[in-house]
């Protein structure tokens, strides 16, 4: 089976007028459908460069990425946007929801463009997606009325909505309390149990146990990989 994501030598440089910054440095990296991996790593070693790359919020450097069926490699803004807006979800820190829309309004958001969801279908996409969050009770309720964890909640509703390939987190829990953080991780618990592919972003080792593959990044590159350990070890 063809993994659902193929990073091959990948490289990421940031150029400005003083520097040049090797962000990423020919990371391989493949994810399989229904993994839960762990990206984690000191502050600055380019775990949210690599999340964004996955996201296709950016362009690489130099080398491949395969996403799917799709060679992702090179996309234009626009293109990029269109494949992120059918088979990427991304949930980051600061919840970014939509201060004056309402919960089911941030929700339906990614659906705003889909011609091929008809809008009845996109009424119960995003009741669904609220059950699987818990927060069809707040369904009509503004982001600044709700806590914390509950934002975060339902921006995973949002990132799910579209039923994605993957979906992607950049720290999910930094923003949040012991106990706001417990109801989020365990929320991508079930999500992966139901067969969701996730990749996260974490420095938390409480946070890297919920995953079955761990994979430790330093200055810019993939310093150890749980998944391949056992790949070789098998
Ligand atoms: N847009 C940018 N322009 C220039 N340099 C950048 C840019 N984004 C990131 N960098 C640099 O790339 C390196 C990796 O940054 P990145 O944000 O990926 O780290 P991180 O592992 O997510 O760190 P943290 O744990 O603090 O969030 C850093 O040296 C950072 O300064
Ligand atoms: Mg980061």
């Amino acid at each position: 089976m063809n993994p659902l994501i193929h990073l091959d030598n990948f490289s990421k440089v940031f150029s400005t007028e003083e520097v040049d910054t090797h962000a990423l440095q020919s990371i391989n990296l493949s994810i399989d459908k229904g993994e839960y991996v762990i990206i984690t790593g000191p502050s600055g070693c380019g775990k949210s460069t690599l999340l964004s790359m996955l996201g296709l919020l950016d362009n690489g450097s130099s080398g491949s990425y395969k996403l799917g069926e799709k060679e992702v490699t090179g996309l234009n803004a626009s293109e990029r946007a269109r494949v992120r807006n059918t088979d990427i979800g991304i949930v980051f820190q600061s919840f970014n929801l939509i201060s004056d829309l309402t919960v089911a309004e941030n929700i339906g958001l990614p659906m705003t463009y889909r011609k091929d969801i008809a809008k009845k279908e996109q009424k119960e996409r995003i009741e669904n997606a609220l059950q699987q969050v818990d927060m069809s009770h707040r369904a009509n309720h503004y982001p600044g009325q709700l806590s914390g964890g509950q934002q975060q909640r339902v921006a995973v509703a949002r990132a799910i909505v579209s039923s994605p390939l993957i979906l992607l987190a950049d720290e999910p829990t930094g923003n949040l309390d012991k106990k706001n953080a417990e109801a989020v991780l365990a929320l991508f618990d079930k999500l992966h149990k139901q067969g969701t592919t996730i990749c996260m972003v974490s420095h938390d080792v409480d946070v890297a146990r919920h995953a079955q593959r761990v994979v430790r990044m330093l200055d810019g590159k993939i310093e150890s990989d749980s998944g391949q350990q056992a790949a070789i070890v098998a």
